[in-house]
């Protein structure tokens, strides 16, 4: 897997995530799915986004016993998908029981991530909701170690955040990073964001568009700016890296 461009199917059903993706024409994105989506359509969705020959995340987070989650990730598996995640704070050895679940008779398996401390949690939340008192930044570092050593691919953070994951568990634990918007874009509810060139200098390696792509006017130039700044480098005025 390369450095690509995720586009966040954020939703409510079947029908307006395919009128998004017919303007598309025929492109074949990588693509997420989360769970407003996914509870909507059940797991058809992915088997015919496959068959039309998308690539899927299936942004599920999953929290559970390791016994839970292992059988769940073999469901999600067997859909298909090539990019599932879960919360790191259901430890290692759920993180573990994941992997066996995910890995299909023929070895193969999709790529799992590991959600840290949701972007939405700060240290005042944690520190009184969890009764987590480190600082966030070593929270979301030591998390990601567990992912690693657990076997994980690598976990979702912020952009800002892919150069000491990458420093802490090395170049190819992957960083997939939302929070992406274009430099004369508006920021909406998020709050630190990065354009895709910066996401790419930064190391980032899948950056998740959603609304700068499925909101924009013309959604295809759109996702092919977001190809050109983040894959090849190059910014609005043409210019290299
Ligand atoms: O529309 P926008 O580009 O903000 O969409 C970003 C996507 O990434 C959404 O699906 C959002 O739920 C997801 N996401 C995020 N921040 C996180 C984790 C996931 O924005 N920390």
């Amino acid at each position: 897997m390369g450095k690509d461009v995720i586009v966040a199917l954020d939703f409510a059903g079947a029908r307006e995530a395919f009128a998004f993706l017919d303007k598309l024409g025929q492109r074949r994105p990588f693509v997420k799915i989360g769970m407003e989506l996914f509870y909507a359509e059940g797991p058809g969705i992915v088997r015919e986004l496959k068959e039309r020959g998308y690539r899927v995340f299936l942004d599920l987070k999953l929290h559970d016993i390791p016994t839970t989650v292992k059988k769940a990730m073999a469901v999600l598996s067997g859909l298909g998908a090539d990019l599932v995640n879960l919360h790191a704070a259901g430890t290692g050895r759920m993180m573990e029981a994941a992997l066996e679940g995910l890995t299909r008779p023929d070895g193969t398996r999709p790529k799992l991530i590991a959600v840290t401390q949701l972007t939405s949690t700060d240290q005042e939340t944690m520190e009184r909701d969890l009764l987590i008192r480190e600082p966030i930044a070593d929270v979301v570092m030591h998390y990601a170690k567990t992912a690693k050593a657990a076997g994980l691919d690598g976990v979702v953070c912020s952009p800002l955040e892919a150069p000491v994951v990458h420093a802490g568990c090395g170049a190819s634990f992957l960083t997939v990073t939302p929070g992406v918007r274009f430099a004369d874009g508006a920021a909406g509810d998020q709050k630190r964001v990065t354009t895709p060139a910066r996401a790419k200098e930064l190391g980032s390696d899948y950056i998740v568009v959603g609304r700068p792509i499925t909101a924009a006017e013309d959604p295809a130039a759109a996702y092919d700016r977001c190809v050109r700044e983040f894959v090849d480098g190059i910014d609005r005025n043409g210019k290299g890296e």
